[in-house]
């Protein structure tokens, strides 16, 4: 089971930092996640990956099932030596990307029914089998399967549904991670649903809370974007604010810096979001003053480095901003730049806020960030 130690708290905020121990080591949190969707972050080796210092990655079971499939992984020994990554993996459990990618899923009690996008055959995942393709897999952290509508639907009636089928979907994955002789290697995680509504939020949060020593953390779903910040915070700060504080609280989907902060300053210890390495490879560097978009003809001529103050490998060996503009999406090697950059400068702004909140400094690490972030710069 894994090991989750509170290790400090911010006094003005409900930031706290955390050690959690997995079979693949330990993470540190608050952390961020990045995404390799098909078991590779695009354009990097695990060997890179784990040089910037990540220590927990996310895979998705929907597309691991498609291709290679289970049979592939667990004839290498699972997707950690699949893809020969020695740290920790998260496998999300395949029902958002079944209704994001897919608008031919249809959810019924008994599971999500979709269309095979490779032949067509009508396919169902159950919880039970999302647990199962999960034990296949072998990330260290499992998700529930979720009834997962969009923010932004007006149907509180289908959200209502949605938040109960989670809950009865929790158990019926609860039950078969307790039979599978699992448990000692990976940790299932309940995943809150209910909209942006806070009574539907505070129904699923009591019943979910009740299960906890059935689980070993705690997501937030529902939430990745298009919602006003107002809603999405106090939403975020309820969901918090109700969860037990000795465990993991995971929103997903979430990956802008000023988000990751706010988020961490109300109590979230992890994050994932394909947005940092999604962008980079459209020649998006992220910085402490903002985004820069290496694309534009004002750094055709900027030989210095995407940030001086960085310690990744792109900006320490002197790639310059020129460089990166001359051949951003037209050479490979400038997606990887790019990627190990922005890894690097979320790695960054978790690990400051982990410092800031060891040393008693994090309100102050949030306005100093928040000034340079949105300040005048660029
Ligand atoms: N990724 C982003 N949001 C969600 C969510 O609500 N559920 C799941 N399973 N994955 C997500
Ligand atoms: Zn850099």
């Amino acid at each position: 089971m894994a090991q989750f130690e509170l290790l400090a708290r911010c006094h003005t905020t409900r930031a706290r930092v955390s050690r959690l121990t997995l079979a693949h080591g330990i993470t540190m949190l608050p952390t961020f996640m990045p995404v390799a969707t098909q078991a590779a972050i695009k354009g990097l080796t695990p060997q890179q990956v784990e040089s910037l210092g990540v220590t927990l990655i996310l895979n998705n079971t929907y597309h691991l099932n498609l291709r290679p499939g289970t049979k592939v992984l667990s004839e290498a020994g699972g997707a950690h030596k699949f893809q020969g990554w020695n740290r920790n993996l998260l496998t999300d459990s395949g029902g958002f990307q079944l209704v994001s990618l897919s608008k031919f899923t249809t959810i019924t009690e008994e599971g999500a029914l979709f269309a095979s996008p490779f032949t067509g055959e009508p396919t169902m995942l159950t919880p039970e089998e999302s647990i199962a393709i999960q034990h296949a897999i072998g990330g260290d952290i499992i998700m529930q399967l979720d009834d997962v509508v969009s923010s932004l639907t007006p149907d509180r009636a289908r959200v209502e549904e949605a938040m109960e089928r989670t809950v009865r979907w929790l158990d019926r994955c609860i039950a078969h991670h307790d039979l599978s002789g699992k448990k000692d290697t990976q940790n299932l995680f309940a995943i809150v649903q209910g909209g942006l509504d806070l009574e539907l939020r505070d129904r699923c949060l009591m019943q979910m809370v009740e299960r906890k020593d059935k689980v070993a953390g705690f997501a937030i779903g529902g939430l990745s974007g298009g919602e006003e910040k107002d809603i999405f915070w106090r939403i975020i700060s309820q969901c918090t604010q109700k969860l037990p504080e000795d465990r993991p609280r995971y929103s997903m989907g979430i990956g802008f810096a000023e988000d990751l902060l706010v988020c961490v300053a109300l109590g979230v210890d992890m994050a994932d979001c394909v947005f940092p390495t999604r962008t980079a490879r459209f020649g998006i560097a992220l910085t402490f003053q903002g985004p820069v978009n290496l694309r534009l003809a004002k750094y055709a001529k900027d030989f210095g480095p995407i940030d001086p103050n960085c310690p990744c490998p792109t900006c320490a060996e002197g790639t310059s901003r020129a460089m990166l503009n001359h051949v951003i999406t037209r050479e490979t090697s400038a997606a990887q730049a790019v990627t190990i950059h922005n890894i690097t400068f979320q790695a960054q702004l978790m690990g400051g806020a982990r410092d800031a909140i060891l040393n008693g400094t994090f309100p102050n690490y949030l306005r100093t960030f928040f000034a340079n972030y949105f300040g005048d710069v660029g």
